[in-house]
């Protein structure tokens, strides 16, 4: 029996610096220690070689030694389990997709105009551009609109303090009058761009917005003209079942002069506050060329004659996205941004 103990002892030593390069290491100890052919059993053997009075005493050495192996087996059995779930845990899944980069929007007013642009460049209009501080002549003089001419009252200015000649543009009719004075005829332009006016800031006013104008001068250009474009414009930006009216109007670069309405698209004609229950929304101004234009730019107008029109980008945008204030362009607040995100 003292042989056997002793062999216990030198067990529990081996048991407690057991290590093994196999991966497996906690079956690989079971099987030599706990299995059928195992240690623990050959040693169990021993029983019926131990005299009566010490089986007792030695049945308890054994069951210690058993457990021992036991709670070793269970430790390296849990010690393999955590390192496969922290091998989990720290690897990278090269599998998976990786996290997509958030993409902007464009601004409504950019896709409104961008939709205005294409289509008038459809009818063969060409985009041209001007500059945004702008002298008296360009933006008021060339335009039938001399010094103390009253109509300067409906656009209020802001002018440059260095300079009383110099202003923020009011519109942009002053790309209309630099592509006139350049002399080469026909013209078929549209004019893009921001203009300023000093105007409280409101639901409905600011004092910088957006415009597309147009100008059309060549040969026997008739008020048909310019009806049969603005028609083929309003289908192709509002569809085809949109109703049209033109109204007379005064504006002094234009004789005669309209202004164009379209039943309102929130309510279908019906009446609400966007239409002020008319039924009808105003959208642009527009009228054939005065002949002082075009004798201030040089062009013979008894040659030549044409058309304009001019229209704000914001009031198309609201109308088109049903948008209640006009502050919300140019506050850059993301949730409103985000959510024109695809082309019209
Ligand atoms: N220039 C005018 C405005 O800014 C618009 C317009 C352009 C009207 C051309 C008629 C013809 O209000």
């Amino acid at each position: 029996m003292e042989d056997v103990l002793q062999q216990i002892t030198q067990y529990k030593k081996e048991i407690t610096e057991f290590t093994s390069a196999d991966k497996n290491i906690a079956e690989t100890f079971r099987i030599k220690y706990l299995g059928t052919k195992g240690v623990i059993k050959s040693v169990m053997g021993e029983m019926k070689n131990v005299p009566n009075e010490k089986k007792r005493e030695f049945g308890q050495i054994l069951n210690e030694f058993k457990l021992f192996a036991e709670n070793k087996y269970q430790a390296l059995r849990e010690s393999t389990v955590n390192r496969l779930q922290s091998t989990v845990d720290h690897s990278i899944d090269l599998t998976l997709p990786g996290d997509a980069l958030p993409l902007g929007s464009r601004h409504p007013i950019s896709l409104v105009r961008n939709k205005i642009i294409s289509i008038f460049q459809r009818l063969g209009f060409a985009v041209a551009e001007g500059p945004e501080i702008e002298d008296d002549w360009h933006n008021f003089t060339a335009l039938n609109l001399p010094e103390d001419h009253p109509a300067r009252d409906m656009q209020d200015t802001f002018y440059i303090s260095q300079n009383p000649d110099w202003m923020l543009r009011t519109h942009t009719s002053n790309v209309q009058v630099r592509e006139m004075e350049k002399g080469k005829l026909p013209i078929r332009i549209i004019c893009p761009g921001r203009v300023y006016r000093n105007e409280t800031i409101s639901a409905r006013a600011h004092c910088f917005f957006h415009q597309v104008e147009g100008l059309y001068i060549a040969e026997n250009v008739s008020f048909a003209d310019l009806k049969q474009t603005l028609y083929f414009f309003v289908k192709e930006m509002f569809g085809q079942d949109v109703k049209i009216r033109f109204r007379p109007s005064y504006f002094p670069f234009t004789e005669p002069s309209a202004e164009m309405d379209i039943s309102c698209l929130i309510c279908n004609g019906e009446g609400c506050n966007i239409c002020k229950q008319t039924g009808w929304v105003e959208i642009l101004g527009c009228g054939m060329v005065h002949p002082n234009l075009l004798e201030n730019c040089k062009i013979d107008s008894n040659k030549y004659s044409g058309f304009a029109f001019g229209m704000g980008i914001e009031r198309i945008t609201m109308l088109k996205y049903q948008i209640k204030d006009l502050r919300l362009f140019s506050e850059n607040d993301v949730r409103f941004l985000k959510q024109f995100t695809s082309a019209i």
